[in-house]
């Protein structure tokens, strides 16, 4: 029997340096979506695949996020005296089991594999997963849990994976297939942010991971790589060659880059135009901008 997954590192460290000035003061993370800050989609999606435990690996300036997970004993009280019960059905999806949380610092900003190294003694001799929360996927079955059922059958360590235009490689982890199976690849090498034209294939790592503990092993003797940070592209792909071994995996659902602006934005209208209380308004003005704009060409 394999183990389960029921842990799940978020890296919440960084900066958010593309989106100042909001992220003077309110963390990336925060950011919304419609309604729902950008974590709430990771943790939503999370839960939806076993998780339990919930790790962020956070850094100086991040208490909104703790907060956010938090009981807010005033506002609560105050929706139950107004009878909103559904305002407090919603906000229940925002807390946390006792204990199910825990917060780790990375006093360095030294890299996505640090952050996860960060974690390390959290997640003990388990598999686990990562999740980036700048990458929003929409999926109708979410897409680690889609994972998450591929690894049952396959175990070793994945890596959430999308075509990319040759010209966008470089800004991604970028892995060289052994064996193409159609939704799952097993993997010869991984290159982060490989230099343009020397990429391997333009398979792409999009922010989902399950990995073996042996990854964070690696982890203790991985140097600083691509951009002078610890990556966690080169631990993982030490595992290649190891009786576990990496596979990719293309998943079902369509995936916002919400770590830059226009990916932001488009994730936005998307969302929007899902929700059933906002598609007609939304629809209706996206209709005339884009028939005003075509009048106007
Ligand atoms: C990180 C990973 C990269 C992956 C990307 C997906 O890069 O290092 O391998 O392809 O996320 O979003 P970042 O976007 O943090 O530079």
């Amino acid at each position: 029997m394999r183990n389960k997954v029921t842990k799940a590192i978020f890296p919440v460290a960084g900066l958010g340096t593309r989106f100042l000035p909001a992220t003077k003061s309110v963390p990336k993370e925060i950011m919304t979506l419609v309604d729902r800050p950008l974590i709430q989609y990771a943790i939503d999606e999370a839960r939806a695949a076993g998780i339990k435990e919930f790790i962020f690996v956070t850094s100086r300036g991040k208490g909104a996020l703790e907060d956010y997970f938090d009981h807010s004993p005033q506002l609560e009280n105050e929706l139950r005296k107004k009878g909103k019960t559904d305002l407090l059905e919603i906000l229940k999806t925002t807390n946390m089991d006792s204990g199910a949380i825990a917060y780790m610092r990375q006093h360095k900003a030294l890299g996505l594999g640090h952050a996860v190294w960060c974690a390390r003694r959290l997640i003990g001799n388990e598999p686990f997963a990562v999740i980036l929360p700048d990458d929003v996927i929409a999926a109708e079955k979410p897409c680690l849990q889609q994972m998450v059922e591929a690894y049952e059958e396959t175990g070793g360590n994945m890596v959430a994976a999308m075509e990319v235009p040759a010209a966008k490689a470089s800004s991604y982890g970028v892995l060289d297939i052994k064996e193409d199976m159609g939704s799952m690849v097993s993997v010869n090498g991984m290159v982060e942010k490989p230099e343009p034209g020397t990429e391997p294939s333009n398979l792409a790592v999009i922010g989902r991971y399950i990995l073996s503990p042996h990854v964070l092993k690696n982890l203790n003797k991985i140097k600083s790589g691509a951009g002078g940070e610890i990556q966690l592209t080169d631990a993982i792909a030490q595992e290649i060659g190891t009786e576990r071994g990496v596979y990719g995996y293309r998943f079902r659902g369509q995936r916002f880059d919400c770590g830059s602006k226009s990916g932001f934005l488009q994730a936005t209208v998307a969302f929007g135009l899902s929700r059933d209380d906002l598609r007609d308004d939304l629809h209706a003005y996206l209709t005339d901008l884009m028939a005003t704009e075509k009048a106007a060409q």
